[in-house]
């Protein structure tokens, strides 16, 4: 039986790990080559935080687990519209998949979009990475395909939202 989560704010003695996190979950699911370009902004926390709200999700006094909230109009959205809330760089660390961590990250987010009046909340997720997509469809996420885009040539991102319930 997994220990509780808690899910925070990230501190500045976290941002280093949550970098290397990102880039072991996303490299060890196989959607990341080592030499792509986007490892650099993956691992740079301390810069997204700069402009975004960095989480953690900690059990055991370990960092398991890391989402930023981009709101709508700031530099990290991409597809947030109309004070939809956006969050994007969602990674589980690997020994703890499916052990809930990315589920209490979303409902992290979904909680600060209710506190903040969105709508809704988005995402983008690469087309090939067919276990996320599961992974937001079991959350209740629906497709978006107007807002689908692609950043560069060979990278497909699929956009989905979930209305924020307020009842
Ligand atoms: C996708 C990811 C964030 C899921 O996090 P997680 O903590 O493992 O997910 P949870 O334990 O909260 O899963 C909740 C449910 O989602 C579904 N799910 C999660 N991962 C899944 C997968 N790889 N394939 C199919 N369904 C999946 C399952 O229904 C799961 O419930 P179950 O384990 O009881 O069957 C994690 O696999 C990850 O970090 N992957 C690499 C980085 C990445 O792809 N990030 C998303 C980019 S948009």
């Amino acid at each position: 039986m997994p220990s509780p989560l808690v899910v925070r704010p990230a501190a500045e003695p976290d941002f280093d790990l949550i970098g290397e996190l990102c880039v072991d979950s996303y490299a060890t699911a196989g959607h990341l080559d080592p030499s792509d370009p986007y490892t650099v902004t993956l691992r740079d926390a301390r810069a997204r935080d700069a402009q975004a709200k960095v989480l953690v999700a900690e059990r055991d006094g370990a960092i398991v687990g890391t989402v930023t909230i981009c709101p709508s109009g700031t530099t990290f959205a991409e597809v947030g519209r109309d004070g939809e809330s956006e969050f994007r760089f969602l990674a589980v660390a690997p020994t703890a998949w499916r052990t809930g961590v990315g589920e209490a990250l979303v409902a992290a987010c979904e909680q600060w979009a209710r506190e903040n009046g969105a709508p809704a909340h988005v995402i983008c997720v690469i087309d090939r990475n067919h276990g996320a997509h599961k992974f937001y469809e079991q959350l209740g996420f629906t497709r978006l395909p107007e807002r689908d885009w692609s950043p560069r040539e060979g990278v497909n991102l699929l956009a989905f939202r979930r209305a924020v319930p307020y009842a």
